[in-house]
């Protein structure tokens, strides 16, 4: 059984998702078992606790300074990080221990709509200004540069003309819990190239 943890700074609506898919007693291929955060407030720790899952709220200057992450990962024996919603970018040394297993999920088809910054809401504002006919999500690997790993799935959905950022973003939302667990599933199923 792998050992997954999920790094999340927002409402945690995807590592919900995760949790019941994967936390689900019938499910015998991982679990996620540490729930990290950059933001105390973040709704993710409220999920965590209902599911009686360990968190850890990180400090800036230790996360991008020192291996206190990867220490923390390595004592909680985790093989897969997923990101559900991070908006601080993984540095160098986590990158460099968990090469191909880091995966992110963005709320838009890469590389259109990437980059610092882009997250959650402006995402969606940005896919509207450009008047795109269709968006979706992206499920890809991290590297050391913003949403410019290797994709591993992409799905879509169509923006119609009086569409607001909240209707696409709850047509993307709906695209990520479709589609995340299942995904994540089957790599580590299919063992492609994540090598645990
Ligand atoms: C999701 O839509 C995810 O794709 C996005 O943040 C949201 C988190 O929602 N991630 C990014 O924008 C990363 N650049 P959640 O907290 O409800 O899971």
């Amino acid at each position: 059984m792998k050992q997954i943890a999920i790094f999340a700074s927002g409402n945690g609506s995807n590592a919900k998702e995760l949790i019941h898919h994967f936390n689900h007693k019938n499910n015998k291929v991982a679990k996620i078992s540490l729930i990290i955060t950059n933001n105390s407030k973040a709704g993710v720790l409220e999920i965590a606790k209902t599911f009686n899952i360990k968190t850890v709220v990180l400090d800036r200057e230790e996360f991008y300074n020192t291996d206190s992450t990867i220490n923390i990962l390595s004592e909680n024996h985790i093989d897969l990080i997923l990101l559900g919603g991070f908006l601080w970018l993984i540095p160098q040394n986590i990158i460099k221990q968990y090469r191909d297993r880091i995966i992110n999920i963005h709320p838009a088809l890469l590389p259109k709509f990437g980059g610092k910054g882009m997250h959650g809401m402006n995402v969606h504002r940005a896919v509207i200004a450009a008047q795109e006919k269709e968006t979706g999500i992206t499920i890809h690997f991290v590297n050391e540069e913003y949403d410019k790993g290797e994709i591993i799935l992409q799905a879509k959905c169509h923006v119609e003309e009086n569409d607001t950022a909240e209707d696409i973003e709850h047509k993307v939302q709906k695209l990520e819990h479709d589609y995340f667990s299942k995904t994540i599933e089957n790599l580590l199923l299919a063992d492609l190239k994540i090598i645990l």
